[in-house]
Formats: C-alpha cells, sequence, structure tokens
C-alpha cells in the first residue's frame, strides 16, 4: 500500500510575524497541511478562520486549523515565531531573557507530542534562541536552523540592486554573523551578474566606496527604522522564512544565510550564527565555508564572540 506523505506546517506564535509567515505560506502554497498554535487561542483560531475564508483564491489549498501541541507530532516542521520582540530603542540581544524561558517551555511541549521533524526559529535574538531550541530539544544540530541573516542578505540584495539599477536576483552577496548589530557584509564575495562589485568600482566612477559602506549601515540597521516607523517588522522575515521552508519542503539543496551550528567553521565552534548552507529535507546538509578576507575574519570572530558570551553567561 503506498503511504502519501503529506507536508505538515505548526507555526508557534499567531503574532505579527507568525501571522505574516502563515498569509504567505498559504499564498505560496508551500505546505498541504497547516497548523497554527498560540497561547491567544482566539487569535489563532481567528487566523485560521481568516486564511481558511481565501483558501479558494489560492494557487493550490492548504489544510489549515488551529490545533495545538498534538499536531506537531506529525509535523515536518515546527517554526517558532513566539515570544516578546523589540521595542523601539531595543536591541535583539535584550531579549534574551525574556525569550529563552518562553522557549523552555515550547520545545518540551514540542517534544512531548512526539515531534521527529526539523526545528525552524524565528524568535530573536535568533541565533541564540536557535542554540536553546537544539539544546532543549536533543534534536540532531542539522534539523533546528535559525533564520539567521537570510533578511539581512535580502535587505542586501534588494539595496544594491536599487545602487546599480539590476535585478536584486542577480546580485550575489551576503551578510553573515549574528543577526544583529555585529553582522558583516561579505564584498569579497559580492558580485553584480558574476562581475566583482570592486570590479564595478574600479570600472565606474559613479559607484563609490562610500555608497556601499552607506547601503551596509541602512541593511544593519534596518529593523530599527522600521521599528521606529510602524513599531515592528513582518513581512521581510516571513517571507525570508517561506524561503527557508520551501527549501526544506522541497528538497532544494539550496544555499541560504540561516542560522547553522558551527564545528570549527569559519575558525568557531560551538555557535549558532548566519552562515550560508545547504538546506534540503534533512535541514542543514552543510555549512558552505567562503574564504573571507583579514577584515571579514576579524569582524566574523567579533560577531561569534559576541553570541558565545551570552551562550557562556545561560548554559554551563
Ligand atoms: C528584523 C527582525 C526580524 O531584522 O530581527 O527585521
Amino acid at each position: 500500500m503506498t503511504t502519501t506523505t503529506v507536508n505538515r506546517v505548526a507555526l508557534i506564535g499567531a503574532g505579527s510575524v507568525g501571522s505574516s509567515y502563515a498569509f504567505a505560506m498559504l499564498n505560496q502554497a508551500i505546505a498541504e497541511e497547516f497548523v497554527i498554535i498560540d497561547l491567544n487561542e482566539d487569535k489563532a483560531m481567528g487566523d485560521a478562520m481568516d486564511l481558511n475564508h481565501g483558501k479558494v483564491f489560492a494557487p493550490n489549498p492548504t489544510k489549515t486549523w488551529y490545533g495545538n501541541y498534538t499536531d506537531c507530532k506529525d509535523a515536518d516542521i515546527v517554526v517558532i515565531c513566539a515570544g516578546a520582540n523589540q521595542k523601539p530603542g531595543e536591541t535583539r540581544l535584550d531579549l534574551v531573557k525574556k525569550n529563552m524561558t518562553i522557549f523552555k517551555g515550547i520545545v518540551t511541549d514540542v517534544m512531548d507530542s512526539g515531534f521527529d521533524g526539523i526545528f525552524l526559529v524565528a524568535t530573536n535574538p535568533v541565533d541564540i534562541l536557535t542554540y536553546a531550541t537544539w539544546k532543549f530539544s536533543g534534536l540532531p544540530k542539522e534539523r533546528v536552523i535559525g533564520s539567521g541573516t537570510i533578511l539581512d542578505s535580502g535587505r542586501f540584495r534588494f539595496l544594491l540592486g536599487e545602487y546599480f539599477d539590476v535585478d536584486p536576483g542577480n546580485i550575489h552577496a551576503n551578510i553573515i554573523g549574528e543577526h544583529g548589530d555585529t553582522e558583516l557584509p561579505v564584498w569579497s564575495h559580492a558580485t553584480v551578474g558574476g562581475v566583482p562589485i570592486n570590479d564595478m568600482i574600479e570600472r565606474d566612477p559613479q559607484y563609490k566606496v562610500e555608497d556601499l559602506d552607506e547601503i551596509f549601515t541602512n541593511v544593519r540597521d534596518a529593523a530599527y527604522q522600521i521599528i521606529e516607523k510602524k513599531g515592528a517588522t513582518y513581512y521581510g522575515i516571513a517571507m525570508g522564512m517561506v524561503r527557508i521552508t520551501k527549501a526544506i519542503l522541497h528538497n532544494e539543496n539550496s544555499i541560504l544565510t540561516v542560522s547553522a551550528y558551527l564545528n570549527g567553521e569559519y575558525g568557531t565552534e560551538d555557535v549558532y550564527i548566519g552562515v550560508p548552507a545547504v538546506i534540503n529535507r534533512n535541514g542543514i546538509r552543510n555549512v558552505m565555508e567562503v574564504k573571507l578576507n583579514e577584515k571579514e575574519q576579524e569582524q566574523f570572530d567579533h560577531s561569534a564572540k559576541v553570541l558565545k558570551n551570552i551562550l557562556a553567561q545561560n548554559f554551563d
């Protein structure tokens, strides 16, 4: 008898990011089943009802319902968007204590359901909370993934595309490190349609190094700018989370800058941090270790050190 495997995603946290992720998932028809779990049952139920009323307009139907932790047992991916988010003036790292406690409860409840799939974490500070999810769950490191710097790399490619007047899909440029104030641009491997950005500057005087430095500053500080304007960010991160979900469920072997566990790559270990990694049905297949120049390596080492110092304060 053939058994059909149904792709099920369980969302924990129906706040702005979680709801935006749910909306994007149904519009891109990435999974066959989607269950929404939240402490605020009315919100989760309301989101499920609201989304189901749009089902007929989606490219493919996704069976969507408000559920509970027992629905995680048969989930392929559990996505965690629950927790406190940054308020104006707060850094992502200010959220550690609050969200670490929340995560201990969530991950324990998910694992108690018999879940044996892949965790995908979005809540900030995402690198710390992805490490915590790995520790609390006991799952293999490749099956615990954080959104990492996927959104930062998306912002980077968008702004560079605007600057060079090129489709951002043809810009290859990554942000790595902490998803936060210590992240860094990998200029040494950034290209516009295969042309190194450094060559673009040398060939055409209209392009200036100081403009590129300003672009990176705007990438790094984008969340602060958006939070000042509208109180939170959610669309960009939700779309980045859908991109990672698609790479997993469609077994793509796509390379995305996610928060991955390092075991010596980039000269560091025992930390989750944003790096390019190959993503497929089994989670993280491998980390892609690009050769950083001296300045980039120094910046990466600093970023990893900031994260490891926080881990040392929270995990003995
Ligand atoms: C941001 C949040 C997801 O960078 O940290 O918008």
